[in-house]
This record gives structure tokens, sequence and C-alpha cells, in this order.
């Protein structure tokens, strides 16, 4: 059932312009499934190697689809561990994370039109270990929570061409209706347009389709942003966040303490990504302590979706929250592993996009079949962003359970 009868890639523009790989697989029961890979322009350093995209789609084209030829996974796990031992290498440098997400990715697609259930419900089914089953566990099992949206309105970093040195001014809608989530957070991401149309004339965007403003200081995005809430009326509606991607931040770890410390204050900050850069474990782990019981602090670059960064966090205290994103670590099945290891350590878990994306709406599933507390997807409407938010919407809440057309994109 599982034998891959047809293996092909080639290269797509992701929302950046720059080429990414694009896999399509088709099973031997007539399944065919195409998915696609994202790329991070602000990566963690300890992330799977990303190889350059022709080099991956050739990787697919050749490498690969001889080594498959006429092999039968029995399960996602079996194709997945063929895979990283096909690489051989520590962070898939041989293969590229890329070529091998990009197989994983489109084998879980096709795996699961084959036994005729939505995408989100094949991954559930690998968190719960009931892959060999026709199903994964169902929609009223109450421990797999909808996410919540963390939708990003302004940014600056890496991402942006602006004066701003943190990358993601984020709103997080307290409702767990998605649709409502999403709907509240594009009447403030709305707002925020014509506040800025108004003060610039023209407006400034960012990498995830959020706005690239040349502001005041580091704070004024937060008074942009809550102004542009309280217009609408939804001041009491969506807490704050903001991911520092703080490798990137050239500023002294006492000065950042301070300035999160006042942003805590005066804005209810519930979520702070990347406070500190990647090896500061140390840092992590007294602002966890200082503000760790009303605050999420999420590991990204920190802990790159790999069980042992994520390991040497929890020795260190360093986190309460960690991000998932399936291309820093290559294989979904090892993406499920870091999801299963956060919730086992009671991490808020975020499954999250990358800055140059695509119109795959895989981690939206992911998302949903994990149950995790949060995605993060962009800002509301933008390209390659929407299709996340709007896959969830008709997961939760569209009549045929998420088993739709989009299942095979
Ligand atoms: P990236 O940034 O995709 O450019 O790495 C996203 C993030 O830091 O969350
Ligand atoms: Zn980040």
């Amino acid at each position: 059932m599982s034998r891959i009868a047809f293996l092909n890639a080639r290269t797509i523009a992701d929302s950046r312009g720059d080429l990414t790989i694009e896999v399509i697989v088709e099973l031997e029961s007539g399944a065919r499934a195409i998915a696609s890979v994202p790329q991070g322009k602000s990566r963690g350093r300890a992330e799977a190697f990303l190889l350059e995209t022709a080099k991956a789609v050739e990787n697919v084209n050749q490498l690969i689809a001889s080594a498959i030829q006429g092999k039968d996974f029995k399960n996602q796990q079996a194709l997945d561990k063929f895979l990283i031992a096909l690489d051989g290498t520590s962070n898939k440098s041989k293969l590229g994370a890329n070529a091998c997400l990009g197989v994983s990715l489109a084998f879980a697609r096709a795996s699961a039109i084959s036994r005729g259930i939505p995408l989100w419900q094949y991954i559930r089914g690998l968190v719960t270990d009931k892959s060999n089953m026709t199903n994964g566990s169902d929609r009223t099992d109450r421990t797999y929570k909808t996410p919540r949206l963390l939708v990003n309105i302004i940014g600056g970093g890496l991402h942006a061409k602006n004066n701003l040195d943190f990358q993601e001014y984020l709103i997080i809608p307290k409702t767990s209706n998605v649709k409502e989530a999403f709907e509240t957070a594009e009447v403030i991401y709305e707002n925020v347009n014509n506040h800025l149309k108004s003060k610039f004339g023209s407006v400034l965007f960012a990498d995830e389709g959020n706005f690239a403003p040349n502001l005041a200081d580091n704070e004024e995005p937060f008074l942009i942003i809550k102004e542009a809430a309280r217009a609408a009326n939804l001041s009491d509606k969506i807490d704050f966040g903001l991911d520092a991607a703080a490798s990137n931040v050239r500023m002294k770890s006492n000065e950042l303490f301070n300035w999160y410390y006042d942003m805590k204050k005066k804005y209810n900050l519930l979520y702070l990504e990347d406070p500190f850069s990647e090896e500061d474990f140390e840092n992590f782990s007294e602002l966890l302590d200082k503000i760790g019981d009303n605050t999420i602090i999420a590991g990204d670059d920190l802990t790159v979706t790999n069980l042992q960064r994520m390991e040497r966090a929890r020795e260190q205290k360093s986190i309460n929250g960690v991000i998932i994103k399936p291309n820093q670590i290559g294989t979904l099945t090892e993406t499920i592993e870091a999801v299963k290891k956060a919730k086992e350590l009671g991490w808020a878990v975020i499954v999250s996009h990358r800055s140059g994306e695509t119109n795959d709406s895989f981690i939206a599933d992911l998302a949903y079949g994990v149950g995790a507390d949060g995605l993060k997807a962009g800002a509301p409407l933008a390209p390659g962003r929407s299709v996340k938010y709007k896959r969830l919407i008709n997961l939760v809440s569209g009549p045929k359970n998420g088993f739709t057309e989009n299942n095979e994109q």
C-alpha cells in the first residue's frame, strides 16, 4: 500500500521569489500528493542543512528516487528512518534537509489520501502511535486543543529594511475560535495599515507580509498595534507577543532584560520568542525564572526542533514554550518526536512557518493534528500565509472535517 510508484522534485518560487523545492509522490495505491518546503532567513546555526535548491532537487530525482525504488514502507516512520540512514550525516547535509522534508511531507499527504483520512488525522495517528491503523484518533479527543493564532503585524530585524531591532510584533487573539481569531487579526492589521498610510503616505512590507515602517523606537510598534485594537474595540480580545530573534540583535543582555520587563508591564506580553541569542541558555533561564509564571518564553533558534537542543533547554530550565518547524529538522517523524517531547515537558507547542513560504498549508494540519497551543503563520492576508490560517479554519469548522481537495496540495 505504501510502495512509492513515482517520485519527482522540481523548483518553485517561494514568497521572497527565491527558488525552493516541491516534491510529488505517487503511491502504488494511486494516491498522489505534492508538498513544498519553506526557507528561513534568520536561521538557527544548529538547524539541519538547507541544501542549495537545484542540488536538493537533483538529490530527490536521482539519489533518493533510485534508492527507494521498489521498497515498501510500512509507515511514515519507516520512510523517514530510511531517508535519515540514506543521508547518513548528523544534520542531513548530504541529501539536504529540504530534499528529505519534501519527500517526507509528500509521502505523508499521499498516505493520508490512500487511507481516506484527512492529513491532520494521519498526523494525529503519528502522535498517538496509531500510524499502522487506518485511522488516527478522532476530533472528539479533548486532550487535543485547537491552536491559538500568533499573527505577525509589524516587523524588523533581518526580515525588513527598517530601523526596528526586533523581528516580529505579534498579536495573539484570546479566543480559540480560529475564525473569530483570524477576523480579529484582520481588522487590527487593516487598522495598522490605515494608520501607517496616513502617517507615511505609503507602507513598507517585511518578509511575512507584515508592515515594516521606520519608527521612533522599538516600543512604537506595540503602541501602534494597541491603538489599532482600541479603535476597533478589540483591546481586551488580544494578547501581545514578540519574536525578538535576538541572535541578530546587537543589544547587551542587561538592556534586553530591562526592555522586556518594561514591555511586559506596559503591554502584558504573553509570548516572548528567542529573547536572547541562540547559545545563551543561561539568560533564557533567568528570564524564565523572573517572568515565566505568566509569560511563554519560547525557543526557536535556541532549540531548532532538535531533541538534543531541547534536552539542553530542559536541563537548564531555559524555556516553557517551543517553536516547531519541520524544516529545522528535516522529516515529519522527527518533527513529531520533538512535539511529543515538548508535550511531556509541559512546554507550550507553537507550530510555525518560515519567512520564505509557499502555498502549502501542511503546517495547519500539523498544528491541528498534534493539538498545538499555537500556529504562527505571518500576516493574515499575505500570499503563503493566509492559506495556512484558512486551512486551519476549514479543519475546525469545515463541513467535511478538512478532507478537501486542499489535502492534496
Ligand atoms: P525565519 O524566521 O523563517 O527567517 O528563520 C522566522 C522566525 O524566526 O520565527
Ligand atoms: Zn523565531
